[in-house]
């Protein structure tokens, strides 16, 4: 079977991508410098499979370790996973944010290049759609104008592969776009463990509901949606893994450059996750409404059908399944994989 490199396979959406690979029957190896992750998500993943992964504490941009990846492996496929994600942080240290996203998929590319590896998925995200464009997304849609560096790095670093699928005939790319990732894997071994006070909702919600914060603001119920706050596409990060089996079996069957949406197709409002999250679990998730947070679109959701069409995949957990799955595994780590 495939040996499938996960760069920044320890986070979030790595972790689980492991499982769902390794299940699948590919070999596994994660290289994580664990900016934002630990060495636990790996030990975990391999408890839930009962299989061995190959682990190397790694920076990306360190382009001659990356290189002795390459050659103790046979490597079949690149995922690359390994960037900074914070919206807001990517605000206030633009030139960190560019130097790691960019670089580290600067050094991908060069080191596969002398290794003569010629296949790669990566994960863009639906912040490329920018401002403009009307929902829902298609991928034939021109990028747009990012709000945020970090919306920025995933557009260039987009560019980036176009241009070198381009000018190397031999080299096939797989840009993944994916809407909004929530959820864990059902186990509630690993999750989503973020740093310090979250951004995102989910895990604010759940750290609400856990007790570590006092109160949810939903920001803004003046927007022109149906209930007043935004509608995202909101996905189960194990959907989201499957995703990317699929990626790769495609990938290593075919020579291909595309671009594909990874999301439901269904918008969720901000209002809608707190009462389903509410009824599934049984809990309460003290809220207020507050002002909108600059940047935040109203609404952002995919048309999903290139992915069925070309990978065969599509999600198949709803919305309950989520936020069931984001509580189990929070309720299990109130710290995280801290103390772990
Ligand atoms: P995450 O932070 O949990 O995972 C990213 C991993 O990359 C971490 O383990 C981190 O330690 C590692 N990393 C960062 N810089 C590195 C470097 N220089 N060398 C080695 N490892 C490095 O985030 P995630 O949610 O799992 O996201 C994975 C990818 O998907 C990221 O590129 C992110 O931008 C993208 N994405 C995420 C979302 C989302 O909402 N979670 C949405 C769209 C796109
Ligand atoms: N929200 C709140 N309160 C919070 C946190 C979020 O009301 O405490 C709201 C936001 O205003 C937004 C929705 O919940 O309406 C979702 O917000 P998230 O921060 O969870 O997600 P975003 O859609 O803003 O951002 C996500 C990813 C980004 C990516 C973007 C576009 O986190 O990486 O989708 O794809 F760029």
């Amino acid at each position: 079977m495939a040996t499938v490199l996960l760069a920044g396979g320890a986070g979030y959406i790595g972790s689980h991508t492991a499982v769902e690979l390794l299940n699948a029957g590919y070999e596994v190896v994660i290289a994580d410098n664990f900016a934002n992750s630990s060495p636990e998500s790996v030990r975990r993943v391999e408890q839930i499979t009962g299989k061995k992964v190959t682990l190397y504490e790694l920076d990306i941009k360190d382009r001659a370790g990356l290189s002795e990846v390459f050659h103790a492996h046979q490597i079949d496929a690149v995922i690359h996973f390994a960037g900074l994600k914070a919206v807001g942080e990517s605000v206030e240290k633009p030139i960190m944010y560019y130097r790691n996203n960019i670089d580290t998929t600067l050094s991908l590319l060069e080191v596969m290049q002398e290794a003569d590896v010629k296949k790669i998925i990566f994960s863009s995200s639906a912040t490329v759609y920018g401002e403009t464009n009307p929902v829902p997304y298609t991928e034939t849609m021109p990028r747009g104008v990012c709000t945020n560096p970090y919306g920025w790095t995933k557009a260039m670093m987009e560019q980036i592969f176009e241009d070198a699928a381009r000018a190397d005939q031999a080299l096939s790319v797989i840009l993944l776009r994916y809407f909004n990732p929530i959820g864990a894997h059902a186990s509630g071994r690993i999750g989503e463990d973020p740093q310090g006070i979250p951004n995102n909702l989910m895990p604010y919600v759940t750290q609400v509901a856990v007790g570590k914060r006092a109160c949810l603001t939903i920001y803004g119920n003046d927007y022109p949606t149906p209930d007043g706050t935004c509608t995202r596409d909101y996905i189960h990060v194990v959907d989201l893994a499957k995703g990317h089996v699929k990626a790769i079996q495609y990938i290593l069957q075919n020579h291909c450059m595309e671009i594909i949406n990874l999301g439901t197709g269904q918008p969720y409002s901000v209002t809608e996750i707190v009462d389903t999250f509410e009824k599934v679990n049984g809990v309460k998730i003290n809220h207020v409404y507050g002002a909108r947070r600059a940047g935040d679109l109203p609404a952002c959701y995919a048309n999903a059908d290139k992915a069925l069409e070309i990978l065969g995949w599509k999600t198949e957990l709803s919305l309950e399944d989520m936020c069931r799955d984001a509580w189990n595994w929070q309720k299990q780590n109130p710290n995280g994989y801290q103390n772990a």
